[in-house]
C-alpha cells in the first residue's frame, strides 16, 4: 500500500505530534515482523537497510523482496537506505525500488557533504525519490561507520541551517548527542539545537541512535519536532536473543516454522513497543 511519500509522511507525523519509526531490517523475517508490528498498530513505518545488507543480497533481489512486502501491507511501508556514503550504491538502490536514501557525508567537509547530497538529490528527485542528509558526527557504530565517543561532534546551528537549505535534502539528521549502539551512560542530548532547528527550517528532523533512549527522551524530542526515529540495535538484539532463547528452550526441536515464528514475535514486540512510545501523544 502506498499513500504518502517519505517526506509527506514525516511532515504529517510532525504536524500530528508523533514520529515515524524507522527500523533497520536485514532479511525477510525481520522485514515482515516490522511490517506486522506497524499493521497491528495501523501506523506507517520505514524499513531501513544498511549498505552491508544491500551488498549481501544485491539491490535488485533485496529491492524486489521489500517492494513485494510493502505492496501487500495494509499500512504505508517506506523502504529507506541508511547511512550510504557511496553515490553509486545510492543510485543503484534508487533504480531498484527504494523510496528514500540517506546520503551520509558527515565525515566530509561541509561543502563536500552538500555537494554529495545535491548529486544524490538531483538523481533521486527526478525519479520521485527522497533524500536524508546528516551533519555533525553521530557517535557509535552503524554498519561500517565507526565514530569514537571522543570524535562525536554535535551539529552547529548556523551550519545546520545552511546545510539543510543548500543541500536540498528532504529530511535532516543533525548530530544531537545520541549515538548508535548501546548507551554506556546517559546521553547528553542537545534539545536546544533540536528546538532551534525546528523553528529555523521546514525540513523534518531525524533522530539516530534510538536504541536505549528513555520514553521521556523520545517524547521530548518528538514534542520539539523530531519526525523520524531510527532503531537498529534493539531489532538485532530481538533477533539474536530470541534465537538463542529458542535454542536453549528447544534443543531437540526440528521445526523451522516454529523457530521463525518465535523470532518474528520478538521483533514484532520490539518494534510495537517503540512505535507505541513514538505515537503516545499523537493528535
Ligand atoms: P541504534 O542502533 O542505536 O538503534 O541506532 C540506529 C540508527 O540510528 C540507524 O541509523
Amino acid at each position: 500500500m502506498k499513500t504518502r511519500n517519505f517526506k509527506e509522511e514525516l511532515l504529517y507525523a510532525r504536524e500530528h505530534k508523533y514520529a515515524v519509526g524507522a527500523f533497520n531490517i536485514f532479511n525477510y523475517l525481520s522485514a515482515r515482523a516490522v511490517i506486522r508490528a506497524a499493521s497491528a498498530l495501523d501506523l506507517p513505518v520505514i524499513l531501513q537497510t544498511s549498505v552491508t545488507t544491500v551488498k549481501k543480497f544485491g539491490p535488485n533481489e533485496l529491492g524486489t523482496m521489500l517492494r513485494q512486502l510493502a505492496w501487500n501491507a495494509p499500512v504505508n511501508v517506506i523502504i529507506h537506505l541508511d547511512h550510504c556514503t557511496n553515490v553509486e550504491i545510492a543510485k543503484a538502490c534508487i533504480d531498484s525500488g527504494w523510496d528514500s536514501i540517506m546520503f551520509d557525508g558527515s565525515r566530509l567537509p561541509l561543502n563536500e557533504n552538500i555537494a554529495g547530497c545535491r548529486e544524490v538529490v538531483s538523481y533521486a528527485h527526478r525519479r520521485g525519490i527522497m533524500v536524508e542528509g546528516e551533519l555533525g558526527k553521530i557517535g557509535g557504530v552503524e554498519d561500517d561507520i565507526v565514530v569514537d565517543a571522543a570524535d562525536a561532534t554535535g551539529a552547529d546551528l548556523d551550519e545546520a541551517v545552511y546545510f539543510a537549505r543548500e543541500s536540498g535534502i528532504d529530511a535532516f539528521a543533525p548530530a544531537i548527542g545520541t549515538a548508535h549502539g548501546v548507551y554506556k551512560g546517559t546521553p547528553h542530548i542537545d534539545y536546544k539545537l533540536v528546538e532551534e532547528l525546528s523553528k529555523a527550517i521546514d525540513t523534518p528532523l531525524v533522530v539516530h541512535g534510538g536504541t536505549g533512549l528513555s520514553d521521556e527522551t523520545f517524547q521530548r524530542l518528538i514534542s520539539l519536532g523530531a519526525a523520524k526515529i531510527n532503531v537498529s540495535t534493539a531489532i538485532k538484539h530481538a533477533y539474536i536473543d530470541s534465537c538463542q532463547e529458542y535454542m536453549a528452550k528447544n534443543p531437540d526441536k526440528l521445526d523451522p516454522i516454529d523457530f521463525d515464528q518465535f523470532m518474528n514475535c520478538s521483533i514484532k514486540d520490539t518494534a510495537m513497543r517503540h512505535m507505541s512510545v513514538f505515537t503516545a501523544n499523537k493528535i
